[in-house]
């Protein structure tokens, strides 16, 4: 069963796949349902797919381009994230991947004991708030963002999580979602939190996807972060991203 094995393995890329937006969603809809897609406005007729594109010239904030999860600020945050790639430059535009059991597995036994009892606060404010990096929209950008205040508002989710399917533990952080540790102060929490966000992203945790065109890779927002590359000015990148429904974390 293909959830039990990504829930494993954290993610998958499968090369020279023909698709198109409706093949791909039906890939999706195999795996499970369409989860809620906020603040970027999707495909026209197809309101649960994301055009995921740069053109050459663009020069704004990239999308995606800070370790995240994806939508770790919903209360249900999404399983799994399908992506297939329609164009890639030549060199660079790679996505890289952590893995978050590997991360949690790797603390010492007093670490695992602390984080254990603690809740992280998460919220879309830096990315969607008013304030956020995509909170005004931008007519050079070419995926049309639109945050607005309702991104300021907060979810608490265990800082570690057990996954539905695999029983492991993952630690549920992320830099651009992760506002806070419920509980602490801001210095202790921005201290903690800052600690676990650069021991997450080790070299010895992380791969990289190098995308060609009909590359499609799914990945399992559980137990991993991703971060888009951004090396790649001057060259055109596009891709369809899905997200499917996750369930709340404990
Ligand atoms: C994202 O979906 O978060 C962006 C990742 C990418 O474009 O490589």
């Amino acid at each position: 069963m293909i959830e039990a094995a990504l829930a494993e393995n954290v993610g998958f890329v499968f090369r020279n796949q023909d698709l198109d937006i409706d093949s791909f969603e039906r890939f999706a809809t195999s795996i499970g349902d369409f989860g809620e897609t906020p603040f970027i406005t999707p495909v026209e007729g197809h309101p649960n797919v994301l055009r995921v594109i740069r053109e050459p010239e663009e020069t704004g904030p990239l999308f995606g381009s800070g370790w995240h999860s994806d939508r770790s600020f919903q209360l249900r945050p999404p399983s799994t994230t399908p992506r297939y790639a329609l164009q890639v430059p030549d060199a660079g535009g790679d996505t890289a991947f952590t893995n978050q059991y590997l991360a949690f597995e790797s603390l010492s036994e007093s670490m695992k004991s602390i984080l254990n009892g603690l809740k992280g606060i998460h919220s879309a404010k830096r990315s969607y708030g008013p304030q956020g990096t995509f909170g005004r929209p931008d007519p050079k950008a070419s995926m049309e963002i639109h945050g607005d205040e309702t991104a300021v508002a907060r979810q608490v989710h265990p800082l570690v999580r057990s996954h539905p399917l695999t029983g492991r533990r993952s630690l549920f952080v992320n830099e651009v979602y992760t506002v806070g540790i419920e509980g602490m102060t801001n210095a202790e929490s921005s201290t903690l939190l800052k600690f676990l966000f650069e021991h997450s992203r080790q070299i010895h945790f992380t791969c990289r996807v190098r995308w060609a065109p009909g590359t499609l890779t799914m990945w399992d927002n559980r137990s991993t972060q991703h971060f888009a590359i951004n090396d790649y000015h001057g060259s055109r990148r596009e891709m369809y991203r899905i997200t499917l429904a996750g369930e709340q974390p404990i």
